[in-house]
């Protein structure tokens, strides 16, 4: 198959395709989440916490982020490579274009953001420089401090409308992938019709265009009670293979997330 470009994500969004996305921290997991049919590898800061152990995203550095985009770019195989940039990694636009380029440089073809209107300016300079761009909103765990906890964002009308406000606000500075996590469905379906971007969705309901998930959680491997918004995959497969391919069916046919994997408002 050929290889996965912005171009195809905006196809399955006009199509009203639904399309699965995977996080992957080395060469031997994107090999196996880009064969299983998953369009877009997430290099996450999830690292931090599935890797490293620590309980927030906050510690992940620069050379952590390259060290392993570079491995999950040998390994895959013609999925959309996405890498996280880390907190305070575009504190300010400069930083951000240096950082940026670091990432593209070992192999990411876009990078992800975590934050709201403050963010327009660095994200039309990424763009316009070549980068593109994928803006997450919602609970964004760089800001959990800020947040309390990791808590469901946009519950209320005032602040959905924001969110709805911020998501176009970022496509027009040059977003082209916006991710949602942790907000109600039915708050993410209306960012889905806001934007023309593709909306990649975690714990944001079913009516998103694409899924993604932390790979090690949709294998059953995340020590502790999972969060409402994951299913093991790996439950009901005979490999870890088939399960990445049941997911890719499951979010294809709108099967997952179900009701009890979403928030309601
Ligand atoms: O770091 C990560 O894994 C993420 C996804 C969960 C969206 O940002
Ligand atoms: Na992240």
């Amino acid at each position: 198959p050929m290889a996965v470009t912005i171009n195809t994500l905006r196809e399955y969004k006009q199509k009203g395709e639904a399309f699965a996305a995977l996080t992957s921290y080395d060469a031997t997991f994107a090999h196996a989440v880009s064969s299983a049919g998953v369009d877009v590898i997430l290099i996450g800061d999830s690292l931090g916490m599935v890797l490293q152990g620590h309980d927030s995203t906050l510690p992940v550095t620069m050379e952590q982020m390259v060290y392993h985009t570079r491995a999950v770019a040998k390994g895959n195989q013609g999925a959309l490579v996405v890498a996280d940039m880390p907190f305070m990694s575009y504190g300010t636009t400069e930083q951000a274009l240096n950082n940026a380029a670091e990432l593209m440089r070992a192999g990411a073809q876009m990078v992800k953001l975590e934050g709201t209107d403050w963010m327009t300016d660095t994200i039309s300079a990424l763009s316009q420089r070549g980068v593109p761009v994928c803006a997450h909103l919602g609970l964004t765990p760089q800001f959990v401090n800020k947040f309390g906890g990791y808590k469901v964002q946009g519950r209320d009308e005032h602040h959905a409308e924001q969110m709805i406000e911020h998501a176009c606000l970022l496509e027009r500075a040059g977003a082209d992938v916006i991710v949602l996590e942790c907000v109600p469905a039915p708050l993410a379906a209306r960012i889905t019709q806001a934007v023309k971007a593709p909306v990649i969705g975690i714990g944001a309901g079913a009516d998103t265009d694409g899924q993604v998930l932390v790979v090690h959680d949709m294998l059953g491997l995340t020590p502790g009670r999972p969060p409402r918004f994951v299913k093991n995959f790996l439950a009901e497969s005979d490999s870890v293979q088939d399960a990445i391919k049941a997911y890719v069916d499951a979010v294809r046919r709108r099967q997952f997330p179900a009701e009890e994997h979403s928030f309601q408002a």
